[in-house]
C-alpha cells in the first residue's frame, strides 16, 4: 500500500493510524523487523519531515537512509522508474519529497515496496494527517464536526491534502483566498464529495466560525520566481491580530511551518496563546511512527 495522497487512505485507514499514534504516545512499544530501512529520498529542502521520519524510523528500531535527489544518479538523467527498481531491492519502504506528483507516481508504479508521499506541488498527506491529530486533540467532540478555515494559499499542496482528508473524517472547510485566485478544482469537487466546503475571497466572513485557523506560505517550494507577486496577492490574508479579532475567542491558530514571520502570520500570532502551531510540529513524529507502522503492517500482513 502507497500513500501518494491523502485519498488513497479511507476513513477507517486514518482511525486505525490515529489509534496507533495515541498508543505509541501512551508508551506502548512497536517494531519493525531489525535492518528494515527507509529511503528518504528528497528533491526540495526539508527539517520537520526529514527529521521526523529519520527519528521515527529509530524509534521503530528501523533504519533511514537520506537521498538528496541532487547528489544521486537521478541529477545525471537516471530515471524514476530505474531508480525505484534498485531502491525496492535495498530498503523497505520510500518516503519521497519530490516537485513534480507525477514524478511520484512514476516512481511508485516502479516499487514493489510502499511508498509515502513527503510532499510534493499536488499534495503534503503526512501533514495534514498529523494536522487532523491535532485537531482531533484539541477539539471537544474530535475531528468530527470540527470547523477549519484555510486562509491565504488556497491552492497549496497542504490545503490540497488537508480539505480532503478533513471532510473525509467529518470536519467542515472553509478556504480564504484573494478574490479571482482559485483553489484546485480536483480536490474541492473530491472533498465535496465528502463533506463542506466553502470558498469567500471575505476574510471576516470566512473565519468567524471558525474553530481553527489554518495557514501555510504564501510562496511554496518551487514558486520562488512568482514570490513578489504571490506576497501581494496574498497581503491582505495575513493571519494577524486584526484577524483573529473577527474570530471566535477560542480559535485556534495553526500553520506546518516553517513560518515566514511578517509574511503569511504576524510573530503576535505564531508565540501567542492561540497557536498550536509547536502540538502540530511535535505531532509529526509521532504521526510518522504510526504511517511507518500501518504501512508496513499492511505490506507484511495484508490487514492491520
Ligand atoms: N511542515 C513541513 O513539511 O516542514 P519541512 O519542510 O521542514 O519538512
Ligand atoms: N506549501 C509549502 C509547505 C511546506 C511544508 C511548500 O510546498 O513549500
Amino acid at each position: 500500500m502507497n500513500l501518494l495522497s491523502v485519498d488513497d487512505l479511507s476513513a477507517s485507514d486514518m482511525h486505525s493510524i490515529f489509534n496507533l499514534a495515541d498508543e505509541i504516545k501512551k508508551g506502548a512499544f512497536f517494531s519493525v523487523r531489525q535492518g528494515t530501512s527507509i529511503a528518504l529520498l528528497f528533491q526540495k529542502p526539508s527539517t520537520r519531515t526529514r527529521v521526523s521520519f529519520e527519528s521515527a524510523m529509530a524509534r521503530l528500531n528501523g533504519h533511514s537512509i537520506y537521498i538528496d535527489v541532487n547528489t544521486s544518479q537521478l541529477s545525471r538523467g537516471e530515471s524514476w522508474g530505474d531508480t525505484a527498481m534498485v531502491l525496492s531491492s535495498y530498503v523497505g519502504m520510500i518516503a519521497a519529497r519530490l516537485f513534480k506528483q507525477d514524478d511520484l507516481i512514476e516512481l511508485a508504479a516502479h516499487s514493489s515496496i510502499p511508498v509515502i508521499n513527503a510532499l510534493t506541488d499536488m499534495e503534503h498527506p503526512c501533514q495534514a494527517l498529523s494536522d487532523i491529530y491535532t485537531v482531533r486533540e484539541l477539539h471537544r467532540g474530535g475531528i468530527k464536526g470540527a470547523r477549519i478555515a484555510f486562509v491565504g494559499d488556497i491552492a497549496a499542496n497542504t490545503a490540497n491534502s488537508l480539505m480532503v482528508a478533513a471532510t473525509k473524517l467529518g470536519a467542515e472547510m472553509t478556504l480564504v483566498g484573494p478574490k479571482g485566485y482559485q483553489p484546485n478544482h480536483d480536490y474541492v469537487r473530491l472533498a465535496r464529495k465528502y463533506g463542506k466546503v466553502e470558498l469567500t475571497c471575505d476574510v471576516k466572513s470566512g473565519v468567524v466560525d471558525a474553530d481553527f485557523i489554518y495557514t501555510d506560505t504564501f510562496v511554496s517550494m518551487g514558486q520562488e520566481a512568482q514570490a513578489k507577486k504571490r506576497r501581494k496577492l496574498f497581503a491582505a490574508y495575513q493571519v494577524n491580530s486584526r484577524l483573529l479579532g473577527s474570530a471566535r475567542k477560542n480559535a485556534r491558530v495553526m500553520h506546518c511551518l516553517p513560518a515566514h514571520r511578517g509574511e503569511e502570520i504576524t510573530s503576535e500570532v505564531l508565540d501567542g496563546s492561540r497557536s498550536v502551531v509547536w502540538q502540530q510540529a511535535r505531532n509529526k513524529m509521532l504521526l510518522e511512527q504510526a504511517i511507518i507502522l500501518y504501512l508496513y503492517r499492511m505490506e507484511r500482513n495484508g490487514v492491520l
